[in-house]
């Protein structure tokens, strides 16, 4: 197939992709321009500070607004400052679900804090966490009432070994995936999955009580409306979202698989095909026995196909990982566009199985202004370096040892 592609001089070309003699594994081999970036606000992280979090007891960093290599053995501490960075952009860790998990052991508290250029702005965020208590973002040192609100600010792309959870674990990944790509760009849609959560669980809290019982008609009533107003809401966001997003992670796909492949992403809900309102009733008696919600966009999931069948069943480990990415770079073209900001692009390991010159082609093409601020880890300083001194994008190089942070490299 053919498509636009631009070279490291940021020269469009007409190009046709012959994928095996580029690279298996095309993180960002290939864009799709529009010359719609040219106007996008290159957003970046100036300036990042950690104390305890994870291994990292105090240590602040100075990056560059482009390109940062964060080099050093497995273990060191590299994937945990991608997810510092991710956590001041969305609150939350990629990985952990459980906050404490982010404070260093034995310590009772930590404290990130990043300093952000956007729409030209300097925008200071801090995250200061306790165990046990509440997590509190301030944003230009005024407390954020509620989380929800700076969720989107500062919009992220993480790719990493760990999405493959996306293609064998159930269905509730792929929600929180969803989630996650719609809460950058519409809060109301943030507040709905929280509100319809909560509600949820204080449903099925009285369903147990219950014990079959069809008593207390009167507040299942009230959380069935509540239910409803919010799932709705969240359903047709949800659908609205997947017809905006299919195209553009098809195109993706066609262009890393040279068009050979035909993929999809099936949104399936309960609601397709009944009014919540309806499904809710109709399954009352079943919930009362069962003794949780069983109908719900909490049901909802999003089928990864690959010729018409669940990729999970069928796609090669290749394919597996082309999907992946085809689904991170079309998030990342996604929220750019939605938003009007380059997304910070955390790319992590993702270059552990190449050779140097596929890293290196992949890094020419990161360093094109379709692309914003990105941060990569690699194992092999040796390898890094070599391609970073061989390639003109300016950027800085770091290397993590024995709990810290060195910057070894750093051009303009
Ligand atoms: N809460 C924590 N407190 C202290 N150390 C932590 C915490 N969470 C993770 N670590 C440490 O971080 C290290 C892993 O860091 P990671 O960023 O995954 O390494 P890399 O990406 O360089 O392979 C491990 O040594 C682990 O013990
Ligand atoms: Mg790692």
């Amino acid at each position: 197939m053919n498509a636009y592609l631009i070279n490291n001089e940021g020269v469009n070309r007409f190009y046709r992709l012959n994928w095996d003699a580029v690279s298996n594994f095309p993180i960002p081999m290939v864009t799709f321009v529009d010359n719609h970036f040219l106007d996008k606000d290159p957003m970046h992280l100036n300036k990042l500070s950690l104390v305890n979090f994870k291994n990292y007891a105090d240590t602040v960093l100075d990056l560059h607004p482009k390109l940062n290599c964060f080099v050093g053995n497995n273990g060191v501490g590299k994937t945990n400052l991608l997810d510092a960075i991710y956590y001041l952009c969305v609150c939350k860790s990629y990985f952990n679900v459980t906050d404490a998990y982010s404070i260093k052991t034995d310590e009772d508290y930590m404290l990130l804090q990043g300093e952000f250029i956007r729409k030209n702005k300097k925008e200071e965020i801090q995250c200061g966490l306790q165990r046990d208590k509440k997590k509190q973002f301030k944003r230009n040192k005024k407390d954020y009432e509620r989380l929800s609100d700076h969720v989107g600010l500062l919009p992220v792309v993480m790719v990493s070994p760990a999405d493959i959870q996306l293609i064998v674990d159930g269905s509730e990944e792929r929600r929180k995936y969803i989630n996650g790509v719609i809460s950058q760009y519409n809060r109301n849609y943030l507040d709905n999955t929280m509100k319809y959560n909560k509600v949820l669980s204080q449903r099925n809290r009285l369903l147990k009580d219950l014990k079959g019982k069809n008593t207390q008609k009167d507040l299942l009533d009230i959380f069935d409306d509540q239910l409803i107003e919010t799932g709705q809401s969240i359903y047709q966001e949800r659908k609205h979202f997947i017809e905006k997003f299919i195209p553009v992670f098809a195109k993706y796909y066609s262009f890393i698989s040279d068009g050979s492949e035909s993929v999809e992403l099936v949104y399936h809900s309960q609601l397709h095909v009944a009014d919540f309102n309806d499904l809710l009733k109709n399954s009352r008696t079943k919930d009362l026995t069962v003794q949780f919600t069983t109908v719900g966009i909490h049901r909802d999931d999003l089928v990864l196909h690959l010729e018409g069948i669940p990729i999970r069943k069928i796609g090669s480990q290749g394919q597996q990982k082309t999907y992946l990415v085809s689904l991170k770079l079309a998030q990342f073209e996604f929220l750019k566009e939605v938003k009007g900001i380059l997304p910070v692009l955390l790319l992590d390991d993702v270059f552990d199985k190449f050779d140097a010159n596929r890293v290196k082609q992949i890094l020419k093409l990161v360093g094109n202004e379709a692309f914003g601020q990105i941060f990569i880890t690699h194992t092999n300083l040796d390898r890094m370096t070599t391609i970073l001194n061989e390639l003109a994008i300016s950027h800085k190089l770091f290397q993590v040892k024995d709990n810290q942070v060195k910057e070894i490299q750093s051009t303009h």
